[in-house]
């Protein structure tokens, strides 16, 4: 692999132990992937943040690197870790568990990666320009900033991005280059998708059909918020490996090729969803009972969702034998206090959850075996990784469950 001057010092130690394993790591991964040099990074997005999920081997990594003097070159921030950092109490976590959260948080903050822990880096101010090549490693927020911001990265995995955060380089194949990035599959939609929850079984189901490429979308002749794209970009991601997407006259893509989108499109494998198969997942994902949790958030909610869940809440009270939780990041929920919302939703028996997730909290050993969520995600991960009962519908559904029970 060709590396520029500064890369072979990165390389050789004269910027330090940690960087020279960073590097060596990245280089040794590039070579394999075939990338022939390395690029500037401009962000990163560290996962491996959550106790559950990297135990105490991935606390003695970190405390190596900090010891060795890693620091983060470039814009870093952090997944969503196993609980909520300020109100562990609140969600029942055991004093052990927390100790070792707490720890794992001040290890990043040592080496200067900012204690964001959510995974929607892109609305709270880790926000890529259209082109830049970042190194991120959430797979929903590598989907979004991929397709709606026009950033370029791979679906890197928590070390790697880690490494990247520490040197501010990348090994340049993948997604990194213009020509992988073209559609592979176009996607009639034959159906109107409404929400958010639509949106993410719409992800989820063309995930499972084509695994890996990159789906070009008609356009759903419908107005698409954030909440809509960042609900697909999490489908994709989750039932196949898909790191990019883009959307006929929608996406920033899209819109600059629409020359030559239409023109090869016909000779893209096509595949047609019609409403059949968004209704299916539906009642795939169907409890039989009232649920013990009801959880919004996956991806993290964001402002609007949290307002739209406080409207539905005012003046009304959550049933006796059922939790709503809502996940999101912790500045989302400073401006959600500030708007009132956190107040009318801990009012009606809600609460707001910031720092963690369903899937990336110990959500089994605190005792809940029901959950209701507007996440295809969720519902893959609970039922697949944590054998629990799951169930799909909008979050407007979600909330009047959590009033009236099912
Ligand atoms: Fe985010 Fe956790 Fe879902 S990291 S996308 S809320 S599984």
């Amino acid at each position: 692999m060709f590396l520029t001057k500064e890369e072979e010092k990165m390389f050789d130690g004269e910027y330090g132990e940690a960087t020279r394993l960073a590097v060596r790591l990245i280089v040794k991964v590039g070579e394999a992937l075939g990338a022939q040099k390395l690029i500037d990074v401009s962000s990163a997005q560290v996962s491996g943040v959550s106790y559950k999920n990297i135990g105490d081997p991935g606390i003695q990594l970190l405390e190596d690197l900090v010891k060795l003097g890693g620091k983060s070159r470039i814009l870093s921030t952090l997944n969503p870790a196993g609980m909520d950092l300020k109100n562990w109490k609140k969600m029942k976590i055991d004093k052990d568990f927390a100790e070792k959260q707490l720890k794992i948080i001040n290890l990043y903050i040592q080496m200067g990666i900012l204690p964001t822990c959510s995974c929607i880096p892109y609305l709270i101010g880790n926000s890529p320009k259209y082109r830049a090549h970042i190194a991120w490693a959430e797979s929903s927020a590598v989907t979004y900033a991929n397709s709606v911001l026009g950033a370029r990265t791979n679906r890197e995995g928590g070390p790697l991005a880690l490494a990247s955060a520490l040197t501010g380089k990348t090994a340049f194949y993948g997604f990194h280059i213009e020509e992988n990035r073209f559609p592979t599959h176009y996607i009639e939609l034959r159906t109107k998708l409404h929400n958010p929850a639509d949106y993410s079984i719409l992800g989820y189901v063309v995930g499972k059909i084509i695994k890996t490429g990159v789906p070009l979308f008609s356009n759903p002749r419908v107005p698409l918020n954030v909440d809509c794209l960042k609900a697909l970009s999490a489908g994709l991601a989750t039932s196949g490996s898909i790191s990019l997407f883009h959307i006929e006259d929608c996406t920033i893509e899209a819109m600059i090729e629409k020359r030559r989108l239409q023109i090869e499109k016909g000779h893209m494998e096509k595949i047609i969803i019609e409403k059949e198969e968004i209704k299916s997942v539906y009642e795939e994902y169907a409890l039989t009972s009232s649920p013990d949790l009801i959880y919004i958030g996956c991806p993290h909610a964001s402002i609007q969702e949290i307002g739209k869940i406080a409207k539905m809440l005012r003046n009304r009270k959550i049933k006796g034998d059922i939790e709503l939780w809502v996940g999101t990041a912790a500045n989302v929920k400073t401006l959600a206090d500030r708007a009132g919302y956190t107040d009318i939703i801990e009012k009606s028996g809600g609460k707001i959850i910031t720092d963690t997730c369903i899937v990336v909290s110990p959500l089994k050993s605190l005792g809940f075996q029901k959950i209701l969520t507007n996440s295809a995600k969720a519902c893959y991960y609970l039922t697949g990784l944590e054998r629990l009962n799951v169930g799909i519908t909008t979050l407007e559904d979600s909330v009047k469950t959590a009033i009236e029970g099912s």
